[in-house]
């Protein structure tokens, strides 16, 4: 069994005081694990720096929440995939639907933004879902499988393979309404054939496939439980250094089990 991908989006949250607090306290919680799960924290830009000192001697990364498409210029207010690389982020996500939806990201700036990122070997968290009406239209497949094409599949074998997709439908994020493991899984097997049509069997084995949505430090263990789920992107849960480290738990134990 490959081992999980524990991610904490931290949305726009914490002061720096807090931000600080959080990262210590991880780093303190995780230091006696011998980990076989990859954790990565995402903090708001103005804390990366915090995250990428402690994590050179922590048992996590740090991870982005979003970049440019352009690499410099006259982009106010803007930040780039070489300044995050030069800051010693190793992760970021992209074309998370709060962005699709707040700031009208496309599939097309989504997939500027992944090549970005190859370019500088970090790694994008590509995400993606439906609507809770996509869902109820019957039109979940369609729609994911549209953003999961028009964001990746222009990448090459070799860049593909550092990628990480995460499965969030919309319905779920920060509602506490999560999607059942068969939901999640039905949808993961699903990316996982567009994956192995495109890019081969192994490839797609290889490709971690996050569920984020609602995931808690209760039922992240009946999700990660599902081979098809390789871990979870988490927001409101990673704000709390127990409850992230009770799902960093049970991504352990689910791989021990597996
Ligand atoms: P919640 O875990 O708060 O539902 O957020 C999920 C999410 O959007 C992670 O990127």
């Amino acid at each position: 069994m490959k081992s999980k991908l524990v991610i904490g989006n931290w949305k726009m949250n914490l002061t720096f005081e807090e931000a600080d607090d959080l990262l210590n306290a991880l780093q303190e919680g995780l230091a006696d694990y011998n980990l076989q799960t990859e954790v990565v924290v995402c903090p708001p830009y103005p804390y990366l720096e915090l995250a990428t000192d402690l994590a050179e001697e922590s048992n996590f990364y740090a991870g982005a929440q979003n970049c440019s498409q352009f690499n410099n210029g006259a982009y106010t207010g803007e930040v780039s995939a070489p300044m995050l690389s030069a800051l010693g982020v190793e992760f970021c996500i992209v074309g998370h639907s709060e962005r699709r939806k707040y700031f009208n990201e496309s599939n097309e700036v989504i997939a500027q933004k992944v090549d970005r990122l190859m370019e500088q070997q970090l790694i994008p968290v590509v995400c993606c879902g439906e609507t809770l009406e996509e869902r109820k239209a019957d039109k979940h497949f369609e729609v994911v499988e549209k953003q999961i094409k028009e964001t990746l599949f222009h990448l090459k074998k070799e860049d593909f393979e550092h990628v990480v997709i995460a499965y969030e439908p919309v319905w779920a994020i920060g509602t506490g309404e999560t999607a059942t493991p068969a939901q999640a899984v039905e949808m993961h097997k699903f990316i996982r054939s567009l994956v192995e049509k495109k890019y081969g069997t192994e490839i797609a084995y290889n490709t971690y496939i996050l569920y984020g949505g609602s995931c808690n430090a209760k039922n992240a263990i009946d999700l990660f439980a599902n081979e098809d789920i390789d871990g979870g992107l988490i927001g409101g849960a990673s704000l709390k250094s127990g409850d992230f480290i009770t799902i960093i738990e049970a991504a352990e134990t689910t791989t021990k089990e597996n």
